[in-house]
């Protein structure tokens, strides 16, 4: 765009230069050049008014044209082909400004639940993607053909790889990992964040893959009260409110005994509310004190040693925290729905 006046022409001059950002794009709307130019507009007299404020009015558009551009659901950039092979000669794809993207709901809230434990003393470990039988099932004391492996129906390569169930599977590798703290004399004890899968019918509460975080404390005398009084701490911090729990019995292969946890709802102070389903509770998450055939098979004493285990879902405490209804949002890529979280 050409401006005649002199004015407009050093303004839109200036301004063409000036940004980097969306954030520095939308306060030039505001720029001190632009205001100047309104300003003049008022003073001048009716035959030169009329030219002149037409060309400001060009070069507000010409900025307004450069906001909107910014402005995602208007950038095109060609697609990139994720199933073509890499050509390290091609030229670099043309991705979006990373100042329009923001961080996933999932993950910022991840870490403020990491960062909680951490500053328990506990380990952060992240678990993996694909794993295999062993750690899936055989080492956590699932039998050959325990009926209980059907609750983890999952997803398989053509090689019989797993797409893991659960964060479970990393026990075996965790305990292993940090078995010399206990000749140490001090406890293993972390926790493991990551993505699992299910065979699931999908529906606003079921995903095939979400988040989930497990939990490992093991050392000498350790018991269930520590287990309550651990679980009690992290929700009452990351609740920032004094909370009831309770358990009741559950089955899982690697705990004995294995609860079912739940805590007192934080959003209606056990009233009764839409998020507890008007029961006052919330059933949180499966845990338990490790069973010594899980102890045994990372080469830890059972008679020695004894420990607890837990393991939730991550997509829950973040749909409950944000009122979010439908699990579906978290993996669906739309960007709508993520910019809420920006
Ligand atoms: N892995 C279980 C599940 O996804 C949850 C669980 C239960 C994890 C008990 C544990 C545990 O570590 O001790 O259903």
């Amino acid at each position: 765009m050409r401006y005649d006046n002199e004015q407009v022409r050093a303004a839109a001059e200036q301004l063409r230069g000036k940004f980097e950002s969306l954030e520095e794009k939308q306060a030039i709307r505001r720029a001190p050049e632009l205001t100047a130019l309104y300003e003049q507009i008022k003073t001048m007299s009716p035959e030169k008014r009329a030219s002149f404020g037409k060309e400001v009015n060009a070069l507000k558009d010409e900025v307004e044209g450069w906001i909107k551009d910014h402005n995602l659901p208007t950038l095109k950039r060609p697609a990139i082909d994720v199933t073509a092979p890499l050509d390290f000669n091609s030229s670099k794809p043309e991705l979006l400004p990373t100042e329009l993207g923001s961080r996933h709901p999932l993950m910022s809230e991840l870490e403020k639940i990491i960062d909680i434990f951490v500053r328990m003393g506990f380990a952060a470990v992240e678990s993996r993607q694909l794993d295999d039988d062993y750690h899936m099932f055989t080492s956590l004391n699932f039998a050959q053909d325990h009926p209980a492996r059907d609750d983890y129906d999952t997803f398989l390569t053509h090689e019989g790889l797993i797409a893991p169930a659960h964060t479970s599977t990393m026990q075996n590798r965790v305990l292993k990992q940090y078995k010399s703290n206990l000749q140490a004399g001090r406890a293993i004890s972390a926790v493991i964040a990551g993505r699992v899968f299910r065979n699931e019918d999908l529906d606003a509460r079921h995903e095939h893959t979400f988040y989930q975080l497990e939990g490992l404390y093991v050392g000498k005398d350790i018991n269930a009260g520590n287990l309550m009084a651990t679980l009690k701490i992290f929700l009452e911090e990351y609740y920032g409110q004094a909370l009831e729990v309770k358990t009741q019995p559950f089955y899982f292969p690697f705990t004995e005994p294995s609860f079912e946890f739940a805590l007192s709802c934080p959003f209606c102070k056990k009233k009764g509310c839409n998020i507890c389903s008007y029961s006052g509770w919330i059933e949180l998450l499966g845990c338990g004190m490790i069973h010594p055939n899980v102890l045994k098979e990372a080469g830890i004493d059972p008679a020695v040693y004894t420990g607890f285990a837990w393991g939730g879902g991550i997509d829950r405490l973040v749909m409950m925290k944000n009122g979010i209804e439908d699990v579906r949002n978290f993996h669906s890529g739309n960007l709508n729905f993520l910019r809420q979280f920006s």
